[in-house]
């Protein structure tokens, strides 16, 4: 099989790319009063506007015949049904059906899934309904008033991002906490913030098997037993997993494990029971919508010519910086507070699952995937890093996500403005003419005008998406997350690479244990390189000797 960049679709664009890269957007919006009506498009309670991208028509026409050439409709045919796309771990990618209501029958290995999702479903239902009526209680009988999720990567920054997300949207006041990270301070932190006999722990952890959520689990477990007794274990603790035996042995009652399976990835498993904390906090029928929108955005998906298809649109343009502009990185902005988790949502989805240098069959691959994912909420990040956009050497395109509001806020209307003076800022940029005459404007006598004028100077054509949502409800949230998702999996697609395994995670999983070993030793037992040696030395010194 000839390699994409050795197809002539990829010298097209290769060609296309020297014609496009002179060309200024400044001047095409002074041309062209239509270019936002032609560049812009809106799908399941989504608004896009991509016009301040560099690209023509021509553009999109070759970008799509780039995604033909891979066989994208097969391949998204392909994720849908249930093929083991996951060929490193020979498993589906199926985030999909846990988001489809009305589907009866999806087979994997010969077994049909959906009855067990709609088990699932009413098992999570029928929890939230006792912890909102109280009718679940506590080992000394109150009820539930904390929820503390355990958890880390994709059982942690979605159902934490979710929640921030949707607090407006909240049907109880029930208190969320989470801890991931296996530093104590995070744990003691929360534990601070919570009462032992009116809090529950969800231990999520698809493999059972994660150090920090297993060590923190562990320390809670002890700590509970401590304040309220051996029925901790019943009363405070649930688990999500798709290793319900090991949570069992862990000591979790059978009754309070929700299932999670092999075929939805971590950092797509929002979806599942993994999303219990933003079930709890927004109610079943709310997270309802939350999953409807993203099965609306999932048909869009499917259905869509890619033309009018946002998620692929998106990812066409990535690969278009990102292969033909040779820009590495790509900022999320949204200029929204209750979105500000949402950057660390998108780094794991996008960097875990397309951070990968082989293609499908493990030949190194002659081009670059994903782009390195940061960003910031509006408007923190323009008192950040924006400077870097706006001057700095790199091309890096930016999602602007902006929220409408319903009322008229001043606070809103500045921070919409924000996002969109950026947006604008990014692609005219600032001549030199317009530098210079700013200055002599301020002080006609100014004879280091010409000297400063060039520090002032802001090239401008730099890319943006802006994506427009009317609300931050359950149902758009949804949609959203739905179209990152699909984003990533056309990049993937046509990178050729598997998104949805991660292997590089692995390899530091593997040397913990031997440094840890060596950190609780008095005396060297493994060979280590000097400079983990040298550490461990200086980490040994550093503690307080009993
Ligand atoms: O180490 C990476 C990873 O496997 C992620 O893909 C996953 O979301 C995270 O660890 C947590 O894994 P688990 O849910 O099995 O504890």
């Amino acid at each position: 099989m000839t390699t994409l960049i050795q197809q002539p679709l990829w010298q097209a664009l290769l060609d296309h790319q020297k014609i496009i890269a002179p060309q200024h957007m400044r001047d095409w919006f002074l041309r062209d009063h239509d270019r936002f009506d032609r560049f812009s498009i809106a799908a399941d309670g989504i608004f896009l506007d991509y016009s301040r991208n560099r690209i023509d028509e021509k553009t999109l026409e070759l970008l799509c015949q780039l995604a033909d050439a891979v066989q994208l409709p097969a391949k998204i045919a392909a994720l849908f049904s249930g093929k083991p796309i996951n060929i490193t771990e020979n498993r589906p990618a199926l985030h999909t059906a846990l988001r489809d209501g009305k589907a009866t029958s999806l087979l994997v290995n010969d077994e049909n899934i959906i009855p067990a999702i709609k088990r699932a479903q009413t098992q999570a239902e029928e929890f939230v309904a006792k912890i909102h009526t109280k009718s679940w209680k506590g080992a000394t009988g109150k009820p539930i008033k904390s929820i503390v999720n355990i958890g880390i990567g994709g059982s942690h920054l979605g159902p934490m991002m979710a929640t921030h997300a949707l607090s407006p949207y909240a049907v109880t006041d029930l208190q969320f906490e989470f801890v991931s990270t296996v530093d104590k301070a995070n744990l003691d932190d929360a534990l601070k913030r919570i009462d032992p006999e009116t809090t529950l722990f969800i231990i999520s952890s698809k493999s059972f098997n994660t150090i920090e959520t297993l060590t923190n689990a562990n320390t809670i477990v002890a700590w509970m037993k401590g304040k309220v007794g051996t029925a901790a274990l019943a009363h405070h603790f649930v688990a999500v997993t798709a290793a319900p035996k090991k949570a069992v042995a862990f000591g979790i009652p059978a009754a309070n494990c929700f299932p999670l399976w092999e075929w939805v990835g971590g950092r797509y498993s929002i979806w599942s029971a993994i999303g219990l904390p933003l079930r709890l906090m927004i109610g079943n029928q709310q997270f309802a919508d939350f999953l409807a929108g993203a099965h609306e955005m999932d048909l869009h998906f499917k259905h869509a010519d890619f033309k009018q298809n946002i998620p692929v649109l998106l990812a066409l343009l990535s690969i278009w910086y990102n292969n033909f502009f040779a820009a590495n990185a790509h900022a999320i902005a949204p200029y929204s507070h209750r979105l500000r988790h949402l950057v660390d949502y998108l780094q794991q989805a996008e960097m875990e699952s397309n951070g990968k240098r082989n293609d499908l069959s493990g030949n190194l691959l002659p081009y670059t995937t994903s782009p390195i994912i940061f960003g910031e909420e509006g408007c923190n990040g323009q008192h950040a890093y924006h400077q870097l956009l706006h001057q700095g050497p790199h091309l890096v395109p930016v999602d602007f996500i902006l929220i409408g509001n319903e009322f008229p806020d001043v606070h809103h209307d500045i921070l919409i403005a924000s996002g969109l003076s950026q947006a604008q800022a990014l692609m005219h940029g600032k001549t030199y003419d317009e530098a210079y005459a700013e200055l002599i404007a301020a002080n006609p006598a100014d004879d280091k005008a010409k000297q400063i004028a060039p520090h002032r100077v802001i090239p401008g054509n730099r890319p943006s998406n802006v994506l427009f949502l009317d609300r931050l409800s359950p149902k758009n949230l949804g949609a959203l997350l739905a179209l990152y998702e699909h984003k990533i999996f056309v990049q993937g697609a046509i990178w050729n690479i598997n998104s949805f395994d991660q292997w590089g995670v692995e390899l530091g999983k593997q040397l913990l244990p031997a440094i840890l070993n060596e950190l609780q030793l008095t005396k060297a037992t493994t060979q280590l390189d000097c400079a983990t040696e040298g550490l461990i030395r200086r980490y040994k010194a550093s503690q307080r000797k009993a």
